[in-house]
């Protein structure tokens, strides 16, 4: 699957808007050499994309969550937002080195499959509905 940023993808939040473009940049870089299949090894390559995208990813989630204590996010849908930052970090962190050394493209794809159907998940529905609360919050005040 291949993710593209699209408008239904906003938050309205410009911050969370850019960084999850990041994100999607990111998935995209590493899916573009996993559609290579040309032979050559590019183990260190798809590393460090991914060493990338986790770094990447823990600061946008940190960036979040402050957010959600700034402003005063219910603490069931945080406990949600921050279980679903865990499983995506558990998951990027879990990629068996020996497995991408061993079978490049298709630990690769495996991993690009569960990141990309994650992250539309996690924009469309579990941000947006925080992006939502912040656009109430705004028409109130
Ligand atoms: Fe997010």
């Amino acid at each position: 699957m291949v993710i593209k940023w699209r408008d239904e993808y906003s938050c309205y939040d410009e911050t969370i808007d850019m960084q999850h473009r990041k994100l999607i940049e990111l998935i995209n870089d590493m899916n573009e050499i996993a559609k290579l299949d040309d032979g050559l090894d590019r183990y260190d390559e798809m590393v460090s994309i991914f060493e990338e995208l986790k770094d990447y990813a823990v600061y946008h989630f940190g960036h979040e969550e402050k957010m959600f204590a700034e402003h005063g996010y219910d603490s069931f849908n945080t406990k949600i937002q921050v279980l679903e930052h865990k499983s995506f970090v558990n998951k990027v962190s879990s990629i068996n080195l020996y497995d991408l050394d061993e079978d490049q493209i298709g630990t690769a794809r495996d991993l690009l499959d569960f990141l990309s159907k994650w992250l539309d998940h996690h924009i469309l529905v579990i941000d947006k509905k925080f992006g939502e609360f912040l656009k109430e919050k705004a028409d109130i005040t």
